[in-house]
């Protein structure tokens, strides 16, 4: 079992309350990704499940019991940092061999744990070498092997690819994706990469501030996120937002003016929103080549040109930044005006607050590949 349950914890270091009560439930055997900006508390928060920092308030539960006064060791948890931390003097099997001879464990089994571990990670051919002469995708692998010979309940992991160049970083992503599901082990994930927080995830925990800002399925996150925190986090490039002013509200949504022109975004409506000033987002990769229910004349000053795509990073006619994600052919030029549009069912609102109004879609029943696609 590794069942976690965090009940409003806390982390202050003085006056500086770095966490500030947070609760969160995550399942035997569930894949959890932290994401958030810098600084926002995600590795204060895995230290302190881990046991390497204390917590200034509530309770960290591992499969019902109370964890907070448990040494690490205790608490049938491994953690991998982004930097290796190997033993360069040692073999790899010696490092992968550690914390089972620190826990005392004979030499028959400590063999067989290991040489199954590296089976796994595909190291079997590199036991009797030093770290030294292994390239970081498998020195990274060591660090995990030595995670996992400990059979923990509990995997934690803080940004463990950001040192792999980028096509290192995919294949990990998928042996790290293969070994979840092989271990059926609890993972929590930390990473500042979306395509690793939206692939590997069965839930994103999106912090803000020491807050959570919304917890969910990835592409419930992408579809649906409960507030312009989350909307502009989730996603890349990030979602564009257009100032609107709300003229109705009823049964078809919401109608919002911008520039003279209406839209009805399909959202449930709330009382008193006529008149207030709301904020629309729109996707880059929901940008229309030529007119929708809302035009856009953008105005492009930067053009990336991907092959794939086509990046037009531009300003809106009320000088409003709005992002592009366009077809590799699309005819942008830089400082000539390009007509866009958006579909009313790809739009976002949010109130004042920066609280989404709950969009009208299902997403069990969207066709994925055509709406990423937009
Ligand atoms: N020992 C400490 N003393 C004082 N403040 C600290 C200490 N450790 C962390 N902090 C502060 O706590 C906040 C959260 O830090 P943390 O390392 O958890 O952020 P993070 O989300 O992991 O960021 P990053 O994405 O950059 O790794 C930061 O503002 C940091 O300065
Ligand atoms: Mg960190």
């Amino acid at each position: 079992m590794g069942q976690l349950y965090l009940n409003k914890v806390h982390k202050s270091y003085g006056h500086f309350e770095v966490i500030k009560g947070v609760t969160l439930d995550v399942r035997d055997g569930e894949f959890v990704v932290f994401v958030g900006p810098s600084g926002c508390g995600k590795s204060t928060l895995l230290r302190m499940i881990a046991g390497l920092d204390d917590t200034t308030g509530g309770d960290i539960v591992i499969d019902g019991e109370r964890v907070n006064d448990k040494p690490p060791v205790k608490r049938g948890i491994a953690m991998v940092f982004q930097s290796y931390a190997l033993y360069p003097h040692m073999s790899v099997f010696e490092n992968i061999a550690f914390p089972l001879r620190v826990e005392g464990m004979e030499e028959a089994k400590i063999k067989e744990k290991v040489e199954g571990v590296a089976k796994i990670l595909k190291l079997d051919q590199r036991l009797q070498q030093r770290p030294g002469l292994l390239s970081g995708g498998q020195r990274q692998r060591v660090a995990i092997g030595r995670a996992i010979v400990r059979e923990p309940k509990i995997f934690l992991f803080d940004e463990p690819l950001s040192n792999l160049d980028a096509a290192l970083r995919a294949d990990m992503r998928i042996e790290l994706t293969k070994l979840h599901r092989e271990l059926k082990a609890t993972m929590i994930y930390v990473t500042h990469d979306q395509i690793e927080a939206m692939t590997m995830a069965d839930r994103i925990v999106v912090l803000n501030a020491g807050d959570i800002a919304q917890v969910g399925a990835p592409l419930e996150l992408y579809h649906k996120p409960a507030n312009l925190f989350v909307a502009g986090f989730i996603g890349n490039p990030k979602m564009n937002f257009v100032p609107v002013i709300c003229t109705a509200a009823g049964q078809q949504g919401i109608t919002v003016e911008y520039q003279g022109q209406s839209i009805t975004v399909p959202v449930e409506p709330r009382d008193g929103v006529v008149g207030k000033t709301l904020t629309l987002g729109i996707r880059p990769e929901h940008t229309l080549l030529g007119a929708g229910d809302l035009n856009l004349t953008v105005l492009p000053s930067v053009i990336e040109r991907l092959g794939i795509n086509t990046i037009a990073y531009a300003a809106l006619p009320t000088g409003e930044p709005y992002c592009a994600l366009l077809p590799g052919s699309a005819p942008a030029e830089v400082d000539k005006p390009l007509v866009t549009g958006a579909k009313a069912t790809d739009c976002h609102l949010f109130d004042a607050e920066g609280v989404a109004f709950e969009r009208r879609i299902d997403i069990s029943k969207l066709d994925m590949p055509e709406s990423i696609a937009g």
